[in-house]
């Protein structure tokens, strides 16, 4: 059954952007996380820890957590793949962080440079010290319908990598459609596959529109009870180490399609669509939301 009401993470300003080849400047982040905020979103994953040879977008990661105007009742997360990438992200004062697994060993190799099994020898100690500091941790699996290296991907190799990230103390997992490979089937028997281990309020879907399909297959997890939807404002976004994966599904277009079947977010639909227009004229990208296309010709 449909949930009754989702919760929408918004990636934008860090999957979205995290691709860019030209420098965008630190204040034209913070307006963004700024206007996200004011449209009613509660979830903002605002910058990312990472390595600056690795992902340069985001290297001025200190600079937007310390800078965010923090909005009541908003949650401000960064990504932080080891415990260096969280040290710094605490010394910022971040509430909430997440580390980003794989569910293919090649994919693994190209983002963050070790093997699944490693990954999670990393993130232990990562889980450990956030719940000293009293700061949750949310985990990602990429490639959890297809890689680029390795093609298919089981669905028991996500289970097994999700109840990994879960039992090592993640207290939502994030199934991530790296290259938006997915079709509505596949999507429903892989979350069928980890809800066998993990309770379905638990799980996020993170899903790329490659292919056109991110919506088709949102509405079918949906449809099992999914309640957790990652999207990015405008469809902003690709992954760095994954060529041609165009952005995550847009986060206007989810919350049309929300609002359509009657499941609330709590989000003005409005505001967020001006935004993706105002992010998309800045940064000089094409708006690849049709809802805020349709709605910004209005
Ligand atoms: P490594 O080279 O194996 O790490 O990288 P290392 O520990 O050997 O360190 C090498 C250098 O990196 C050292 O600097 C470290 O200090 C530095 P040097 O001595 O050479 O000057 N370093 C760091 N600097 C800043 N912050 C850190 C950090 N750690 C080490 N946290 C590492 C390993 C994980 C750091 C690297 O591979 C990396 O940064 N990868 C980032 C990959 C990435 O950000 N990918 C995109 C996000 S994931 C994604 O988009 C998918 C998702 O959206 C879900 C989906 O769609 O599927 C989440
Ligand atoms: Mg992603």
């Amino acid at each position: 059954a449909f949930p009754k009401r989702v919760r929408l993470v918004e990636v934008g300003p860090r999957d979205g952007l995290q691709n860019e080849p030209n420098p965008i400047d630190t204040a034209t982040k913070l307006e963004l996380i700024d206007r996200l905020g004011a449209a009613g979103i509660g979830y903002i994953e605002a910058a990312s820890f990472v390595s600056p040879k690795w992902v340069p977008q985001m290297a001025d990661h200190r600079e937007v957590m310390t800078g965010l105007k923090r909005r009541q009742g908003i949650t401000y997360a960064a990504l932080t793949p080891n415990l260096k990438g969280l040290e710094a992200a605490l010394e910022c004062g971040v509430e909430e962080v997440a580390v980003f697994g794989a569910a293919s060993e090649a994919f693994s190799q190209k983002n963050i440079n070790c093997s699944v099994a490693e990954s999670l020898e990393r993130f232990a100690p990562v889980l450990e010290r956030a719940r000293e500091a009293n700061v949750r941790v949310r985990g990602y699996v990429s490639c959890v319908l297809g890689c680029p290296y390795e093609g298919e991907i089981a669905p028991a190799k996500v289970a097994e990598v999700s109840k990994a990230l879960f039992d090592m103390g993640c207290y939502e997992v994030s199934l991530g459609d790296t290259i938006g490979v997915g079709t509505p089937l596949a999507a429903k028997r892989m979350i069928e596959a980890v809800s066998r281990d993990i309770p379905m309020e638990k799980l996020a879907a993170h899903f790329h529109d490659t292919y056109g399909q991110a919506l088709a297959n949102l509405y079918a997890v949906l449809e099992e009870g999914i309640s957790v939807v990652d999207s990015s404002v405008a469809g902003l976004g690709g992954c760095p180490y994954a060529k041609g994966a165009s952005g995550n599904v847009a986060s206007e277009d989810v919350v049309y399609l929300l609002n359509g079947l009657g499941i609330e977010t709590g989000i003005d639909l409005n505001k967020l669509a001006e935004t993706g227009t105002w992010i998309t004229q800045t940064i000089g990208r094409p708006n690849r939301s049709k809802v805020g296309v349709a709605l910004a010709a209005k």
